[in-house]
């Protein structure tokens, strides 16, 4: 909600009754239930292991997650060792030459985005040693934006790779 919504939003619930108080209730436990059903969000799985593309994907989504909470809590120390977390993260060799098997002639494009997001990596580790709050939020968003390079142009070619373990 915006600021300056938050004035006229108290306004309208003036008239806001027990009705509409339960029906809030009723969505709220509607959503939980729907959501534990599904089996709820990718957190609450079990990890894949570390030897197959999957978990190495889920270890760097884990270390990401801590990067953002690290980044508004002002915790420089975290962020600049999450990052070369992120810069060193292993890489089953097994695992690399099948998906170059797989990509072919594509390889070295999906070897470039792999670049980019170490690269990315390092400038935000750059970025938390000199305490700068402003270049590691960028940086942060540099690192997400070469995430989901990577997957926009890799996930379906590499999807049947995902679980096998090398
Ligand atoms: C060079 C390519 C590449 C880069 C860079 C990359 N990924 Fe991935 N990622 C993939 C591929 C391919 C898949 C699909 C394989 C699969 O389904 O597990 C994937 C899948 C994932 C998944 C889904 C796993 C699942 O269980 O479905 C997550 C989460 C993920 N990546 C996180 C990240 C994060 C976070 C980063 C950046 C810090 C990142 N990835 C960077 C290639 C990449």
């Amino acid at each position: 909600m915006r600021v300056r919504d938050f004035f006229q939003q108290r306004v309208d619930n003036v008239g806001m009754n027990k009705h509409s108080n339960r029906c809030m209730w009723a969505c709220a436990a509607l959503v939980f239930a729907a959501a534990t059903w599904l089996g709820g969000p990718a957190e609450a799985r079990p990890s894949p292991p570390p030897t197959t593309l999957r978990g190495v994907m889920v270890e760097l989504q884990d270390v990401y997650l801590r990067l953002a909470q690290a980044l508004f809590y002002d915790d420089y120390a975290s962020m600049e060792r999450l990052a070369k977390e992120v810069e060193a993260h292993p890489m089953p060799p097994g695992l690399v030459v099948a998906i170059k098997a797989r990509l072919g002639s594509r390889f070295p494009g999906f070897e470039r985005a792999d670049e980019e997001t170490h690269a990315a990596a390092a400038e935000l580790a750059r970025r938390a040693a000199a305490k700068d709050p402003a270049g590691s939020a960028k940086a942060l968003g540099r690192l997400a934006q070469s995430c989901v390079a990577c997957h926009a142009q890799y996930r379906p070619a590499l999807r049947a790779l995902a679980d096998r373990s090398y």
